[in-house]
């Protein structure tokens, strides 16, 4: 028996959740619910209601994608949802596997009652996008798990696995096997025993010396929260569930949530959510692209760059090959690997098992022959074209056909390093920013001839090395050097301008850059120049985005939000600011090309650096934005 809005399973009535990837609790979901819910109310069948979601997730959340548009408040608005489901007369039971966070769990706190797998993910990440959870999280929560642990998962963002929850009042059951048959079996039992509904709403919040408790939070979260608005508000929603009648603390709460929505850095965070996610998608790489198997890979050269390659691979399980010319290069190469696991194990950031298993899987040669069957190599070697020479034809002569050929190269022409090879379809880039262990970016170089399942291999290595992949098209230094060697020639100028080296870097660390870009930020303040912070810091910032124009018009960037992404993964760019395109979209873009124009006026400017790009202009005459 079936109804559009939910399946009947004997007296109980399932809702399933059904929106792919994560069940983002969009408009045509959360009215799917609400018709489920009051459909149910009126069929006498239906004694119970289960809200059940796929394997993957419960509910990811609101939908972030429809943040900003209409349909976002559109009714019923999540609260709404709630409401409906806290008025039912009929038990409504939240059946929880895989992801339930954010709006999801808020959800899940208005039903009656939750069941739960364990390993499912709990959270309110809302914190991560800028924000604090919308829908009555910071109020229902705390009276299930208690203030400190609330507002702890509030703070953070953090998931917690639900097994770690089994001792609160959050669940109701945990289920050990198949979740919809556990989550009938426990409707049945409320059918039969039909116990009183119980409501989060009602339970009174006891927190004792709840004052001292939360000075403590704001002094100690405050000084984290640094440029972020969000985690103070959400000290202040969790204070008002104790201090305040629950319907008034959901309209304190709802009021913050507005508020941080409309803030600049959330605007910043959800702009990075998007953004990094956007990285993987290449327009003529549709999903299902065919991908090479990458089981061994070698790496040449086992210098600083070369070893933080071939860690940052031996972290993610692949076995790796170290090649080198000369012996005592080799034994370097292999000491410094050894010694960067070793440190980790003496700080107890690494067991000591695992670093015999990383151990077990590095090998060396001294001879091209002994890599041949390796099925990506990544040439790690000096920074000079005929050293790289060398190396391609040599690779290209003994590498096994399919074989992929990369270089790390920051600056090579990645075209004339293919036709080193009669194989250019094989060579592609992998910039990795150093360490390379650690360094999350990498800027993945397509060159003329790269073939696009190659392109997706090291797409798909860059995830599983745990780095997002940005990709490039061939040009002196691609996105990255080519914007932030524009940026320090903008900060050098303002020095012959009169402000001091120390002056620049700290002007642009105030303003967020992790590092100043004349490399001196350790220095103080000097006397006052005649230019100030402010001015350097346009200037820097707007010398990125003249840059960054430029690239999207050559094409060599795909799109705005991965140029803002690779500043802020691997240039140290502001996290709260979004990236320079965003900012200059912020700003005005008209406002930037007036500015610009008005240095490039200036004497002895240096026209290239400050002539507004094509793009730019254009945008700005039609008042439009990057992103
Ligand atoms: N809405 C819409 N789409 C979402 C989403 C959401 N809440 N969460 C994830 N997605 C999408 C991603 O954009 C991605 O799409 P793509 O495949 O097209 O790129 C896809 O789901 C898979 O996401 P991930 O690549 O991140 O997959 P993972 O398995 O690594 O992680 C996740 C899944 C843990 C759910 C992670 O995506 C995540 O942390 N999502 C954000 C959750 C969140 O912040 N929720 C709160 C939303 S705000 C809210 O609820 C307001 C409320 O309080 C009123």
């Amino acid at each position: 028996m079936s109804n559009t809005a939910y399946q009947l399973h004997g007296a109980v009535a399932v809702i399933t959740l059904d929106n792919p990837p994560v069940n983002g609790l969009g408009h045509d979901l959360r009215r799917h619910i609400v018709d489920g819910v009051t459909s149910a109310q009126s069929d006498d069948r239906a004694q119970a209601i289960v809200l059940i979601g796929s394997d993957r997730a419960f509910s990811g959340g609101a939908d972030i994608r429809e943040f900003g548009s209409p349909k976002s408040t559109a009714e019923p608005r999540l609260d709404t949802v709630i409401r409906t489901i806290e008025a039912s007369r009929k038990p409504v039971i939240a059946a929880i596997g895989g992801v339930c966070m954010g709006g999801g769990l808020e959800l899940a706190l208005g039903c009656h009652f939750r069941v739960a797998i364990g390993g499912a993910q709990i959270a309110l990440p809302e914190v991560k996008l800028g924000i604090l959870p919308g829908a009555g999280g910071t109020q229902r929560l705390p009276r299930l798990i208690g203030v400190e642990a609330a507002l702890d998962m509030i703070v953070s963002g953090a998931p917690v696995p639900s097994e770690k929850l089994s001792g609160t009042a959050l669940f109701d059951q945990f289920i050990e096997g198949d979740l919809l048959g556990g989550a009938l079996s426990f409707a049945a039992k409320l059918i039969a025993e039909k116990p009183a509904l119980k409501r989060v709403r009602d339970i009174s919040l006891d927190a004792p010396d709840h004052e001292a408790f939360f000075q403590q939070a704001r002094k100690r979260i405050g000084a984290e929260a640094k440029h972020f608005p969000a985690p103070l508000k959400c000290v202040e929603a969790v204070a008002a569930a104790v201090g305040l009648p629950f319907e008034e603390g959901l309209k304190f709460e709802r009021g913050l949530f507005v508020e941080l929505m409309a803030s600049p850095e959330s605007r910043a965070l959800r702009h990075a959510f998007l953004g990094e996610r956007a990285c993987a998608k290449i327009p003529d790489l549709p999903e299902g692209t065919p991908t090479r198997k990458i089981g061994r890979v070698a790496v040449i050269g086992a210098g600083a760059t070369g070893v933080g390659i071939g860690m940052a691979l031996l972290d993610a399980g692949i076995p790796v090959t170290l090649l080198e010319i000369g012996q005592e290069a080799v034994e370097r190469g292999l000491a410094a690997v050894r010694r960067h696991y070793q440190d980790s194990v003496l700080k107890g950031r690494l067991p000591r098992e695992q670093m015999d298993a990383r151990m077990a899987l590095l090998s060396a040669t001294l001879n091209y022959r002994e890599i041949k069957d390796c099925d990506l190599v990544i040439e790690a070697v000096i920074e000079d074209i005929g050293a790289k020479e060398t190396v391609f034809r040599q690779l290209d002569e003994v590498m096994k056909p399919g074989a992929i050929l990369a270089s790390a190269t920051a600056t090579a022409d990645l075209n004339r390093i293919a036709g080193f090879t009669n194989r250019p379809q094989d060579v592609i880039g992998m910039h990795f920013r150093s360490p390379a262990n650690v360094a999350k970016l990498l800027e993945v170089v397509r060159g003329a001839a790269t073939a696009r399942d190659v392109l997706a291999t090291v797409m798909q290595l860059a995830k599983k090395i745990r780095k997002t992949g940005v990709v490039s098209g061939v040009c002196e230094g691609f996105i990255g050097e080519r914007m932030f060697g524009q940026y320090r020639k903008a900060a050098e100028m303002v020095v012959e301008k009169g402000a001091s080296r120390q002056q620049v870097d700290l002007a642009l660390e105030d303003w967020g850059m992790a590092n100043g870009p004349l490399g001196s930020g350790a220095g103080s303040r000097e006397a006052p120049s005649r230019i100030g912070d402010a001015e350097i810091v346009e200037r820097c910032i707007f010398a990125l985005v003249n840059e960054a124009a430029r690239l999207l018009d050559e094409g060599i960037a795909q799109r705005a939000s991965d140029i803002d992404m690779l500043c802020l993964i691997g240039y140290g760019f502001p996290r709260h600011r979004g990236g320079p395109l965003l900012y200059a979209d912020a700003t005005g873009l008209d406002r930037v090309v007036q500015a610009m124009a008005g240095y490039a006026g200036e004497p002895g400017a240096a026209a290239g650096l400050w002539q507004p790009a094509p793009l730019l202009i254009r945008l700005a005459a039609e008042g439009k934005t990057f992103n």
